[in-house]
């Protein structure tokens, strides 16, 4: 019938990049049946560093032509694109959209002890002031301190996960969280999980670091129960989309994640 259809509908995946890739391979580990469509916005990153409006853009586009696919749900595994577009994006399309902002302040609402909240992310990202505001729109206190790590991308993408050069860097970013004594720190932004050990050690112990990415791997999969739209069986499938220099993205799957990606089909909308 018609819900075993839309069970075998892929779910659609969007990122300004690679980054994203974390996001996926959360959601490929809960789910490992579900077939997954995949679209990096390499000709645009980095996101978090444009302004609200660009980033608008750049996603509506994407998400209409996921939704063209025949998605039956859409991911915004963009932290920068999540916090500016999830409300024009349940407006405009049809399928459910799942960012990963709510999942990620959820999670740190519960686990959070004394109410002292750190949010790391882009300048995109802490600008929008969205962690602050799904926090408030759970039950609780919470105080929130957020800090923007614009050097954390490129450290990740060129490789720097460890070392003197990332340690330096992470205490100048996390010291006034860790002055302020946060007992929760978000990674608010989709690189910054390959970083959980260098943040997780200038925390100090005791700090629980939230991954957005897992929350809202484990989110997709309740959204998929509630609606009776669960793969039943096989394996997923996979299909990546990127906007530009399918080479690079393929090269950082690789290094990021272990993930070999054959085939990544180049696809523009200007
Ligand atoms: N994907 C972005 C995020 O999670 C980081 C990279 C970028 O700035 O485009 O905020």
């Amino acid at each position: 019938g018609w819900t075993m259809q839309r069970a075998d509908r892929p779910i659609g995946i969007f990122d300004s990049g690679v980054g994203g890739l974390t996001v996926f391979r959360a959601v490929q580990k809960k789910l490992p049946g579900e077939n997954l469509i995949y679209y990096g916005d390499t000709a645009h990153l980095p996101y978090g560093s444009k302004s609200a409006e660009a980033v608008k853009k750049f996603s509506l586009k994407i998400g209409k032509f996921l939704e063209r696919e025949g998605i039956k749900l859409l991911v915004v595994a963009c932290n920068t694109a999540s916090s500016v577009v999830i409300p024009l994006l349940r407006r405009t399309l049809a399928v459910p959209v799942l960012g990963v902002i709510e999942p990620g302040a959820w999670v740190a609402s519960r686990a959070t002890r004394a109410g002292r909240i750190g949010v790391i992310g882009t300048e995109a990202t802490i600008a929008s002031g969205a962690y602050l505001k799904a926090l408030r729109s759970y039950p609780g206190r919470f105080r929130i301190l957020s800090v923007p790590c614009p050097l954390f991308v490129p450290l990740v993408e060129e490789g720097f996960w460890n070392g003197n050069v990332t340690r330096e860097i992470a205490r100048k970013y996390l010291a006034p969280i860790k002055k302020w004594r946060a007992d929760t720190l978000i990674l608010g932004c989709t690189h910054y999980p390959f970083l959980r050990e260098v943040i997780s050690k200038t925390m100090g112990p005791g700090v629980v670091l939230v991954d957005s990415g897992e929350a809202t791997a484990l989110r997709v999969s309740q959204i998929l129960t509630q609606r009776g739209w669960t793969k039943r069986d096989g394996r997923g499938r996979y299909r990546f989309y990127a906007s530009d220099a399918s080479e690079r993205f393929k090269r950082l799957a690789r290094r990021l994640l272990g993930v070999t990606v054959d085939r990544v089909v180049i696809k523009r909308f200007d």
